[in-house]
């Protein structure tokens, strides 16, 4: 796995042109996009015509709260992109279906005709990736999962109330068979758990640390979260 360390100044801008540049050469990418605090300066700095023929794939979603509460997944991921920036297709997990079964088998037909070219994921506190929480197999399908305390604290966080306790992940199954990764990390807060993830043992206990046995993983950290380590 690679360690792509950067200032803080320059985070966002740099990896939002990263993903612009990987964009205008693939324009047809199928991107599978996590949302929370991490990624948004970067969604937030594409510019128009970015993703315009680019597939997204919502990597998760929260259960029971209203379409377009400010906390779903899908809307902070719209609310973070700038007018103008219009995927071509988005792929979401319906949440609100009454099967929630056959809601995680769609969202995986959908993911499946194509595949996934390019991951970009947050690294929970307690070292998920999506809503695959720590006892999370290497092969853990897509599925309704509880949500950590950890988790339910982010959505806290997110404006969430009441807080959600449930939610539709993408498997590790279909996020680790990407064909590159890119796990986004910033803050001093993500220090200890990212330290963890390319130091500690690989296992469920920590689910991001399956991606150093991925064969195209990047981690982008600022300076903050990534004190204490050294890029190689
Ligand atoms: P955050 O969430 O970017 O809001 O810290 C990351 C995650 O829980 O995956």
């Amino acid at each position: 796995m690679r360690l792509e360390v950067l200032p803080a100044a320059v985070w966002a801008a740099t990896v939002a042109e990263t993903l612009s540049h990987r964009l205008r050469s693939r324009p047809h990418l199928r991107l599978c996009l996590a949302t929370g605090r991490t990624p948004t300066p970067v969604y937030a700095a594409l510019g128009a015509d970015t993703l315009t023929s680019a597939t997204v794939i919502l990597l998760d979603e929260f259960g029971g709260l209203p379409p377009g509460h400010p906390a779903r997944c899908e809307t902070m991921l719209r609310a973070a992109l700038r007018s103008g920036v219009k995927p071509r297709k988005v792929i979401v997990p319906e949440v609100d279906r009454p099967d929630l079964a056959a809601a995680c088998r769609d969202f995986d037909r959908a993911i499946g005709q194509g595949g996934i070219d390019l991951a970009i994921l947050g690294l929970g506190r307690n070292g998920h990736l999506g809503m695959n929480e720590p006892g999370s197999s290497v092969s853990a399908p897509t599925r309704v999962i509880r949500l950590a305390p950890e988790t339910r604290e982010s959505a806290r966080g997110y404006g969430a109330d009441p807080v959600p306790d449930w939610g539709i992940t993408a498997g590790l199954n279909q996020v680790l068979a990407a064909g590159e990764v890119w796990l986004l990390v910033t803050g001093s807060h993500k220090s200890a758990i990212l330290k963890q993830t390319l130091e500690g043992p690989i296992g469920p206990d920590v689910p991001a640390t399956y991606l150093r046995d991925h064969p195209a993983a990047t981690v982008w950290a600022d300076a903050d979260a990534a004190a204490g380590m050294s890029a190689g």
